[in-house]
């Protein structure tokens, strides 16, 4: 694919994030600046548990998984990713990108493992959070976690992946992230039947997929959302 520089917009990326306490008692960050937040105020867990747990990484039904992050965040999917590996005996080989980090001291403000009840949950999390760029760190005996400092306009893996979490700030803040083009770069990260899901459904975000060679379906969102997308490289 053609190196192309990003054109980020104004206050990007953001540097004015404050937590905010979301509907089922979790939080997420907000920007005021951008007008957008980390995950869904109708309940930052629900919204996690919902898009990305049951509709991905459940619904692709294997035992050894392979899973890309495109927007680590504050790290909520991968920590539910984790317990998930604990509970059912997965085989966890997650791979996540986020070329913006959070302060250490947002994360302790958001505090998601005081949310979330499951032993070694706080040490995990913290396990995640930390882990150098580019080095793998093992959580659990069947996770395995790495994140890479790269933007998803860079991917280079080919058929490397059975589920891809597509948790991007909204088309409306960061359309550079949802063009035809990111999507043939994760279609050839995918695995053939591989398993893309967001929680958007916006029409051009869904085209963008198909453009991209991806069969893509709408099904109910989270609490507070008519839809959800999932998407799948043809087998
Ligand atoms: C909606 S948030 C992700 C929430 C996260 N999954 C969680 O569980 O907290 C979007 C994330 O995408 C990251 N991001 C922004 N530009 C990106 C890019 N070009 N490639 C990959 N990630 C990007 C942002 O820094 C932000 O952390």
């Amino acid at each position: 694919m053609a190196h192309h520089p990003l054109i980020l917009p104004h206050g990007f990326p953001p540097t004015d994030l404050v937590p905010v306490r979301t509907a089922d008692g979790s939080y997420t960050l907000d920007s005021p600046g951008l007008k957008e937040h980390y995950h869904s105020l109708h309940g930052a867990l629900s919204e996690s548990r919902h898009v990305y747990i049951a509709h991905g990484l459940l619904a692709c039904g294997k035992q050894q998984v392979d899973v890309l992050e495109v927007g680590l965040g504050t790290g909520l999917n991968a920590l539910l990713t984790w317990i998930e590996s604990e509970i059912r005996g997965l085989q966890v080989e997650y791979h996540a990108l986020e070329p913006y980090p959070l302060p250490v001291g947002l994360r302790s403000a958001l505090d998601h493992p005081a949310r979330i009840d499951h032993p070694g949950c706080r040490e995990a999390y913290e396990t995640i959070m930390d882990a150098m760029p580019d080095s793998t760190v093992q959580p659990g005996d069947g996770f395995r976690f790495r994140v890479d400092r790269k933007e998803v306009q860079r991917l280079s893996a080919k058929e490397a992946f059975d589920v891809v979490y597509f948790d991007a700030f909204a088309p409306s803040v960061q359309p550079a992230m949802w063009t035809v083009d990111v999507f043939r770069c994760v279609y050839q990260a995918m695995r053939p039947g591989a398993l893309l899901v967001t929680y958007c459904a916006q029409g051009e975000a869904r085209r963008a997929m198909q453009a991209a060679g991806l069969l893509v379906e709408r099904l109910p969102g989270p609490p507070g959302k008519r839809h959800m997308v999932r998407a799948q490289r043809p087998a």
